[in-house]
């Protein structure tokens, strides 16, 4: 096992993500007992100790709730450095701020174009010495650039050492969705080519940009969510199963299921624009930028060859959902003529709640065979459990970086999408609030529409 970080060092303290996920995780992990060591935020705001503390105070009351006693602890622990990142004078300040600790977690909660200077200055600094650092998403723009970071980062750090968030795996339901492959013995033979006639994974946000134009502008669904989100739950659901329980046997098991997904084409792809998102603050009049986009995605592989999996994406949405349906191959020979097509399906449901549904046929109880179509829940579970940052940074300061992107996954993830980036297929306009463009069910196979996410709407296929 790895020595556990000694301190905690946060560059991105007064910023947006700061307020609403890591000072609440923060507060978290020392109730939980997992923090028990210096955090020192570094932002340029020219603030002082105190108004930081002010802001976490804030940034728990509205984001999670205030446990006074842990509050208090956190603020004995928290430090404040007000400088610039590329200022040589902020990372003297830091480096006598770390006293003695002998392996600082550097945190990266800033813009990924001040990764590279601020790695430089730590390393310039002495502050790297026996270091970790955990880099937020974006990682890169595109192939080319996420190379060109891992580059940079492996200037300074080991890979070991390295732990690229993807939040969505810090995610109760992500994980049960790995538990729920591998601990039980009889969906094994059904995951696979022989038994599935398709998968649907669909992501849908009731909201838009929120605010957040300037980021999208860059970035775009496919960027937003799909080269990291929804490519880690294709890989944990596709995987075959892990040699160990080591660190490296899902990260392994992820990255060769990556090898084997096909790169995608523009035929492969319907981006979508949500009507009014040109009016957003941030955003271009004339902007070709996606808010949703519908994929289809193939892995060429024993297990899945010739099974096409559907990943849609989008903002403004009818729901705020994010399921997994794996739909069986429907009877061989019709026994029964009243069985409607694609009633056979297995729905892990991610996001808000954790859910796990079976759709069956079953007989209507009375005269004649007649049947109908059911939904058997196996699993619910309403709270979340921890949240993803109090898992996920508690993870890293121990070291352990089963649930962090590695070099060849990341890359892997984007030479995926690459071909699909940017305006490769022409952009089409919805609706707010409905399902996005109706191009998207030319992706499909005949047959078979889009399968509704959200069990609790009642409703299989969208109506
Ligand atoms: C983020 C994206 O990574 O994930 C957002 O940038 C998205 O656009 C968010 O809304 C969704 O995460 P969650 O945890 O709310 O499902």
């Amino acid at each position: 096992t790895q020595p556990p970080s000694d301190a905690l060092v946060f560059f991105g303290a007064t910023g947006d993500l700061a307020y609403k996920q890591i000072f609440p995780a923060l507060q978290a992990m020392v109730a939980r007992g997992t923090l028990d060591i210096p955090v020192i935020g570094v932002a340029k705001s020219g603030w002082t100790r105190e108004q930081l503390v002010e802001r976490a105070r804030q940034s728990v009351q509205e984001h999670g709730s205030i446990d006074e006693q842990a509050f208090a602890r956190l603020s004995d622990l928290l430090q404040y450095i007000d400088g610039d990142y590329n200022d040589d004078a902020t990372f003297t300040q830091l480096r006598q701020a770390l006293g003695g600790a002998q392996r600082p977690l550097h945190y990266l909660a800033i813009p990924p174009s001040l990764f590279g200077p601020v790695c430089e200055r730590l390393a310039a600094s002495g502050c790297t010495q026996g270091a970790r650092i955990v880099v937020e998403k974006p990682f890169g723009h595109d192939l080319e650039s996420a190379r060109a970071l891992n580059a940079t980062l492996h200037g300074v750090f080991a890979e070991a050492d390295i732990f690229r968030i993807d939040h969505y795996l810090g995610k109760e339901a992500v994980q049960n969705l790995l538990y729920l492959r591998f601990a039980n013995g009889f969906l094994e033979p059904l995951l696979r080519r022989a038994g599935v006639r398709e998968i649907q994974i669909t992501m849908a946000e009731t909201f838009g940009v929120a605010g957040r134009g300037r980021f999208y502008e860059e970035a775009g669904a496919i960027r937003d969510v799909v080269q990291n989100h929804m490519l880690q739950v294709l890989g944990l659901l596709t995987m075959e199963a892990p040699a160990n329980q080591g660190q490296e046997a899902v990260r392994d098991g992820v990255a060769r299921v990556f090898k084997s997904v096909r790169s995608l084409t523009p035929a492969d792809v319907v981006r979508g624009q949500y009507a009014g998102y040109t009016r957003e603050a941030q955003v271009a009049p004339d902007s070709q930028v996606e808010t949703y986009a519908a994929l289809r995605f193939e892995v060429d592989s024993w297990r899945w060859a010739g099974v096409p999996i559907y990943v849609r994406v989008g903002k403004e949405l009818p729901v705020t959902c994010t399921a997994v349906t794996v739909v069986f191959r429907d009877p061989p020979q019709e026994v029964f003529a009243d069985v409607a097509p694609h009633t056979n399906f297995l729905r892990l449901q991610l996001t808000p709640g954790v859910q796990v549904t079976l759709g069956l046929n079953t007989k209507r109880p009375g005269a004649g065979m007649k049947g109908q179509s059911t939904e058997l829940t196996l699993h619910r579970q309403e709270a979340s459990g921890l949240a993803p940052y109090d898992r996920l940074l508690t993870d890293a300061l121990a070291g352990d970086a089963t649930l962090f992107a590695r070099e060849d996954e990341v890359e892997e993830a984007w030479r995926i999408v690459q071909g699909v980036l940017g305006d490769a297929a022409p952009l089409q306009p919805y609706a707010p609030g409905t399902w996005g463009p109706a191009g998207a069910d030319t992706l499909l196979a005949p047959g078979l529409g889009w399968m509704d996410p959200d069990p609790d709407r009642g409703t299989a296929v969208p109506a």
